[in-house]
């Protein structure tokens, strides 16, 4: 189209088309429809800024007024995405609440306006309709999406430590009902198509290649008045009782407080202010509806927990645009199309798993016909378990089935590009499968999921030092979503750009560590471990331990997670380490007395808790206290006491493997704890919670504990010059 008539198409408004052009938004006239197409320029998805809403807000207006339009459908020029959501470079900028609150107030009037228009517009999805992107189709009239794996929608501001703040909390219920809009917002989870059409968020499915003629056709006939032959959206008669009278859904709100309070233990904020906000729209109407989510939206924003959500969004970003490899040094990737698996144990069935869903042909050997049937067995569970969710379809679960290839010889092996081994851990089998592997596989790069061993020790033996590496995955692999590569001064640059992209392309997040005991994240965890352990030496109780770490933010206490590991694992791992860092990882008396006792953990039923025949945990066994010269009697410790008796030695270690180069960056070593042990997000990870005490401060810490406990706690070299010189790992977080 020539720009002239692209004028006309702006009715002659050059400088609305200007604006318009300048956030990628283009307009062409076709049956007397609007079609409205969003392409941001140089970006990569289309985000929503407060210039693209002016601009949308203008053009919608123009519309309303335009003769030569009866209504309008709103296209994405992006392959894979419709609108993405907020601007969060935009959001970081925002200094105080009231900026935040002005913000989404200005949503809603970009809003408001589309959906009040006397015109139909029609939102056209294909492609990730998320945050901002799903409430701007929320304001159409008409929605039709695409039936294609990529079309998603999703509220996901609660990962982020916000809520849907142009609109969302208000129109979502009214548009799903009170329940499904709790759960989609308050999870953030991701809705495909035909479960969008099913629940009522969406009008219509179609092919993507007829989106558009459907679009304008429903622009029309609703312009016309024409009623659209539609299903009726599912309400169960459970959601009708307890959401259409106020007493019913003051039950809804009140177990939904419940639920989120007992997840989050009131670390997070956004899930109670959504329920609030939606609350307030039910209880007072609309209007208050609106400036509640725009008041605790700009609250929100602010927010310190949000802020470490955001660093963390944008440092993962980042972290998928790093090659690993040092500044100025560049290499190309390997495309690994066949991948060769040693072990089909827990680990080795666990990579398999995740690496035929990529489409990977995946040929898995183990020592006995028994074990890699076994293994077979543990893929087709994990691909199993995603066709009952109905993530697949039985289609796509035979074909991806059928890419897992098994073998007890070394068959099949020849043309694998990538062969990682997950055998016992136990240097000399490792060696010598590397070994076999080098004459089996010749091309083949060569990676460890060793989980302690140094790699170096490994590649000692190797024709090829530099095919081999690292790739340290967590268990369980289908769900973990870190990956620890490993690079030893031997291993090239094109095995490690090969084992990242491939880590990457396993959805996972990857960091690159430089080799050495622990690597980066077991080296973090074993101190604060064995201080969960040495708590119990000196006679706190097995609960109050947990209650303790749970209450800082992990997942599951430090004594639950090492009974989910096994305690045979974990005290490996910690001889390994207290090896190899002498007193500051020195385990504790009780859980080496535990081991030598061959209680196991959870495996074995018995570990520092009970489990019943089924594997479920029946209560914390007192007579683990046998095992401490502490005895029955057990002592009450302040909480904080115990906190900053095991978080803190876990900070001071992040650092020293800062400063020994282990890992190459504070951001590196924020992502891989919270990705690889659950340090809490909400903290941004450890280096960014050592900036909020203040450095000064957690030197104090240190050096009293060191007092208390010589050896144990003595502040990482790093760790005093930096306090000294007031720097910071992260510039611009404020200590609290
Ligand atoms: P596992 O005992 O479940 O599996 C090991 C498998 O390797 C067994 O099936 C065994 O038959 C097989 N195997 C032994 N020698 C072999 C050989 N020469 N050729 C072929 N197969 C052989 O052990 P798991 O838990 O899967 O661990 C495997 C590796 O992964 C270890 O190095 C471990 O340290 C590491 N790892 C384990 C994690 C965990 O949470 N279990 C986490 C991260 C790493």
């Amino acid at each position: 189209m020539s720009l002239a008539q692209n004028a006309t198409a702006f009715g002659g408004d050059d400088g609305l088309m200007a604006e318009c052009q300048r956030v990628g938004i283009s307009l062409a006239p076709e049956q007397n429809v609007a079609v409205v197409t969003f392409d941001a320029p140089d970006s990569p998805v289309n985000v929503l800024s407060s210039a693209v809403g002016t601009a949308f807000a203008k053009l919608f207006d123009m519309i309303e007024r335009s003769p030569a339009y009866t209504g309008a459908i709103l296209l994405s020029g992006k392959k894979d995405t419709w609108i993405a959501g907020a601007d969060i470079q935009e959001l970081s900028s925002l200094k105080t609440p009231l900026q935040g609150e002005e913000l989404s107030r200005a949503g809603h009037v970009v809003m408001n306006k589309i959906e009040a228009m006397k015109k139909p517009v029609v939102a056209a999805i294909h492609g990730a309709c998320l945050g901002g992107g799903l409430e701007t189709a929320l304001a159409c009239r008409h929605r039709v999406v695409t039936d294609h794996p990529k079309s998603i929608l999703a509220f996901p501001e609660v990962q982020l430590g916000l809520l849907p703040g142009a609109g969302g909390t208000q129109r979502l219920p009214r548009t799903v009902g009170l329940q499904v809009a709790l759960d989609m917002m308050l999870t953030g989870k991701n809705i495909r198509a035909k479960k969008a059409l099913q629940m009522g968020l969406v009008h219509e499915l179609v092919h993507p290649a007829i989106l558009r003629t459907i679009a304008i056709d429903r622009a029309q006939k609703l312009a016309r008045g024409d009623k659209l032959a539609l299903k009726k959206r599912e309400h169960g008669a459970t959601n009708i009782l307890l959401e259409d009278n106020p007493i019913g859904r003051a039950v809804v709100f009140r177990q939904a407080r419940d639920a989120v309070l007992k997840k989050t233990k009131g670390h997070f904020p956004a899930p109670l202010a959504i329920i609030d906000a939606v609350h307030t729209g039910y209880s007072d109407g609309q209007t208050s509806g609106y400036a509640e989510e725009a008041r605790r939206f700009g609250d929100l924003a602010v927010s310190p927990v949000s802020r470490q959500l955001v660093y963390l969004f944008f440092a993962t970003t980042a972290l998928k645009r790093d090659t690993g490899l040092p500044v100025g040094v560049q290499a190309t990737p390997h495309t690994v199309q066949k991948l060769g698996i040693l072990g089909a144990g827990f680990m080795g069935a666990g990579i398999a798993s995740v690496a035929v869903q990529q489409g990977t042909l995946v040929r898995m050997k183990d020592a006995s016909y028994e074990r890699v049937a076994k293994g077979y067995a543990a893929v087709r569970d994990v691909l199993r378990e995603r066709l009952r969710k109905r993530q697949i379809t039985r289609v796509q679960n035979d074909d991806t089935l059928s890419l897992v290839g098994t073998t007890i010889d070394y068959s099949g092996f020849a043309n694998t590009d990538l062969v990682i081994e997950a055998v016992f851990e136990d240097l000399k089998v490792k060696q010598a499968v590397l070994k076999e592997v080098e004459t089996a596989a010749p091309r083949a790069i060569f990676a460890t999921n060793t989980s302690t061993i140094p790699v170096a020790d490994i590649a000692s033996v190797a024709a090829h030092p530099d095919r081999v590496i690292g790739m340290h995955f967590f268990s369980p692999v289908h769900k973990m979503p870190l990956l620890e590569v490993i690079v030893t001064p031997t291993t090239s640059a094109e095995t490690t750009v090969t084992a990242v992209e491939y880590g990457r392309k396993l959805g996972k997040t990857v960091i690159v560590v430089r080799d050495g005991p622990g690597f980066y994240v077991n080296r973090i965890l074993a101190p604060y471990l064995n201080e969960c352990g040495k708590l119990l030496d000196d006679g706190a109780s097995i609960e109050s331990v947990d209650a303790a770490m749970s209450d800082f933010g992990f997942p599951v206490g430090g004594l639950t997670l090492l009974d989910e590991v096994g305690l045979d694992i974990a005290g490996k791992s910690g001889a390994i380490l207290s090896h190899a860092f002498g007193d500051r990882m020195s385990p504790s008396v009780t859980l080496q007395k535990i081991i030598e006792s061959g209680r196991l953990g959870r495996k074995a039923g018995r570990g520092f808790y009970s489990y019943d025949s089924d594997g479920k945990r029946a209560g914390a066994d007192s007579s683990v206290y046998a095992f401490s010269s502490a005895g029955q009697q057990r002592k009450a410790f302040d909480r904080q006491t115990m906190q900053n008796r095991a978080v803190l030695p876990l900070l001071n270690e992040a650092v020293r493997c800062l400063e020994d180069g282990i890992i190459a960056s504070p951001r590196d070593g924020d992502i891989g704890a919270v990705f690889g042990i659950g340090f809490p997000p909400f903290l941004g990870g450890p280096f960014r919670y050592l900036d909020t005490l203040g450095l000064t401060e957690v030197v104090r810490l240190l050096e009293e504990l060191n007092r208390q406990f010589p050896g144990r706690y003595e502040p990482a070299r790093l760790l005093r010059q930096m306090a000294a010189r007031g720097a910071q790992f992260h510039a611009g977080v404020k200590p609290s």
